[in-house]
């Protein structure tokens, strides 16, 4: 399976901020929002990562994470133009995604908790059309909505409903099959002139071939949409990491615990940024899963 960052927009909602900063570059707490929705690619075991930005912003999140291989990942980078919508995501990445599926992950997703990375694996193994994960919230009108039935099976879904038919929003991780793209082709702009991702899962829906996962309340979904809600986001992620003494989202760790590096060169990761807690937090995780010391040479 291919995977896919969405991380263009222009963040009019967050201006000032965001006027000369991608939204998907501020900082959650103690690293750059594109790390948690890529985390969720990395521990859904995908390692070939197209991340789609704006033409302005796209040479920074080159910068920021190369070709990928440092954390064994293979990354390519497109850009998108104009915010045509999410859906466009699947024309621009036509030819990266190929015969394979693809999951399609917003760059302003944060997702936590525990067992995510093993019903991650589970639905990519096991997927069949396309798959959505839903997520109970207090202000469904925000967000694509799914109803479903008495046996859980997803029955309608609705773009930014005025009168919503239930309070599962659908949150921005979607899992497809090859499908997708000549979905995508067919679509036709909506009303705000976008390419709606909420169309290509009606498609999936009508033909039967859409499931949704629900994530339970042992799950956070959180939103960065708005200053309040990226500041509560932020606090979130350092209250769970300053209890715990662990880190969420660490990329460096992720590529670690997933194989996709060694101990050696994930030292080596930590050691290049070993004045912030962050690189130190990297090393003590290498020479934990190492169980001896490292050098800073990589030895
Ligand atoms: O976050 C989940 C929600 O994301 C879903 O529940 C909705 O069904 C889905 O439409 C989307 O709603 P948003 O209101 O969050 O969409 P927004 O237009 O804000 O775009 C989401 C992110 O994707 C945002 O960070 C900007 C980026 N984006 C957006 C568009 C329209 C792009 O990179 N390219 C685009 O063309």
């Amino acid at each position: 399976m291919k995977g896919i960052v969405l991380a263009g927009g222009n963040g009019t909602r967050l201006h000032p901020v965001t006027q000369v900063v991608s939204k998907q570059l501020l900082p959650v707490y103690d690293k750059p929002m594109v790390y948690y929705p890529l985390s969720v690619l990395m521990l859904a075991g995908i390692r070939d990562i197209l991340l789609i930005s704006t033409p302005e912003d796209l040479p920074l999140f080159r910068r920021l994470f190369g070709d990928g291989s440092s954390l064994g990942l293979r990354i390519e980078y497109a850009t998108q133009t104009e915010p045509n919508g999410l859906a466009e995501a699947f024309l621009i990445g036509a030819d990266f995604i190929g015969d394979d599926s693809v999951a399609l992950v917003l760059g302003d997703n944060i997702f936590y908790g525990q067992g995510f990375s093993k019903l991650l694996q589970h639905s990519t193994a096991e997927l069949e059309g396309c798959t959505l994960f839903g997520y109970s919230v207090r202000n469904p009108q925000r967000y694509g909505v799914g109803e479903t039935d008495g046996a859980g099976k997803l029955v309608s879904l609705e773009e930014k409903p005025v009168a919503p038919r239930s309070n599962k929003a659908i949150t921005g991780l979607y899992l497809y099959d090859n499908e997708v793209v000549d979905i995508a082709r067919t679509l036709r702009p909506s009303s705000r002139g976008e390419l709606e991702i909420t169309d290509v899962n009606t498609t999936y829906l009508e033909r039967g071939r859409a499931h949704l996962i629900e994530l339970n309340r042992g799950y956070a979904w959180l939103d960065t949409g708005t200053h309040e809600s990226l500041l509560e986001a932020g606090q979130f992620v350092q209250v769970l990491e300053h209890r715990q003494g662990v880190r969420i989202a660490c990329l460096e760790e992720i590529a670690l615990r997933m194989g996709y590096i060694t101990p050696e060169e994930c030292h080596e990761l930590g050691w290049r940024l070993s004045k912030s807690g962050y690189g130190q937090y990297v090393m003590e995780i290498a020479e934990a899963i190492a169980g001896r010391e490292l050098d800073a040479g990589g030895e």
